[in-house]
């Protein structure tokens, strides 16, 4: 009789191994969170647990058959474990992967960027003059000589021509050294009325310094029709130097020499900064030069076929840096060009 007993004691030890390993099992595929492992370390492993409990069984065990089923515990014992501690470390793993998250860092700072203040000027510009009814025409920065100046009446042996201030490309070109060619590349194409600004880049092959740099902007206007005049420039650049520096502004041609204009001038504009008093700005003279002007000499209009008997015109050009410099108050010309974050972050 007590070897039955015993025998069937172990047969359900055997069962109940089985079924705590399949409940364990599946309790642990189940766990979602880490609070759930603490109770299924609780309800298996723990000192009240059921692998205790299957282990406080052997007291009923035959002799003969504590060894076998010793065996078979500790197995269970190791893997429940093993098993165990697999999911704790998968689950802390993926946690500190998804969750782990400092609310208390402040945030990523996305800094605006801002348009390059030589941009700004020519954009400014453009938009005044288009709203006094001129179209853009841009033009190429490798030019040929013709363009450069022939066309724009430059005598043969002009010092302008000299090696010293144009850049020349391997090929025969030279780049540009102003946007006038624009003047005369437009007018081969289009008849008159012509009324454009062009914008541009232009080289010279000067010593670099404070004050001038081997590449700068200008802006080139040109103004061709029937019976333009003088006064007709006069007007649009007083219009033109209102809307940009202010209406109280004053403005002053001086007499100067082009050879693609003629008459030709320069025209001053009184100080922004001093407002004509005199100051470091406009070196105590209280006016600052601002651009060249004329108008069209007959050598251009004959140069591509314009009738200069029918068509008149004007022309005028600008220095964008000089005007940008003057404005925002920068004394070294090269600071434009540098791209330097910290220093156009200013502006
Ligand atoms: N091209 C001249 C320069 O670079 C500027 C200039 C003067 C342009 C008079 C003009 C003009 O159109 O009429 O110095």
């Amino acid at each position: 009789m007590m070897g039955d007993k015993y025998e069937k004691n172990c047969d359900m030890i055997k069962d109940t191994i089985l079924e705590v390993q399949k409940q364990f099992k599946e309790a642990l595929a189940k766990v979602q969170e880490a609070l759930a492992l603490e109770e299924i370390k609780n309800t298996f492993l723990g000192r009240k647990g059921k692998v205790a409990g299957l282990f406080s069984m052997m007291g009923e065990v035959p002799a003969e058959e504590k060894k076998d089923l010793g065996q078979l515990l500790n197995k269970l014992k190791i893997e429940l474990q093993s098993d165990f501690d697999a999911k704790v470390s998968e689950f802390t793993s993926s946690t500190s992967k998804k969750e782990w998250v400092d609310y208390t860092l402040p945030g990523y700072s996305m800094p605006k960027g801002s348009r390059h203040p030589l941009t700004q000027a020519v954009d400014d510009m453009l938009s005044i003059f288009q709203r006094l009814g001129f179209d853009i025409a841009y033009g190429p920065e490798v030019e040929t000589d013709w363009f450069n100046f022939e066309s724009l009446n430059f005598p043969p042996n002009h010092p302008a021509r000299d090696m010293q201030d144009t850049f020349y490309t391997e090929g025969g070109g030279i780049l540009r050294t102003h946007t006038s060619p624009v003047q005369t590349r437009y007018m081969s194409k289009h008849e008159p009325p012509v009324r454009i600004v062009a914008p541009g880049r232009v080289f010279r092959n000067e010593a670099i310094s404070a004050r001038s740099y081997c590449l700068f902007h200008q802006i080139e206007g040109l103004y061709i029709d029937t019976d333009i005049t003088f006064a007709d420039l006069k007007g649009t650049i007083e219009l033109f130097c209102r809307m940009y520096y202010g209406k109280d502004v004053k403005i002053k041609f001086r007499t100067s020499y082009f050879p693609f204009t003629e008459p030709s001038a320069e025209i001053d504009v009184s100080c922004f900064l001093c407002g004509g008093k005199g100051c470091r700005v406009c070196k105590n003279t209280g006016w600052l030069e601002i651009m060249g002007c004329g108008m069209v000499d007959p050598n251009v209009m004959k140069a591509v076929n314009y009738d200069p008997e029918k068509y008149t015109g004007y022309a005028f050009g600008l220095g964008v840096e000089r005007m940008v410099m003057m404005r925002l108050g920068i004394n070294d010309i090269r600071t434009l060009f540098e791209n330097d974050v910290e220093f156009l972050k200013q502006f």
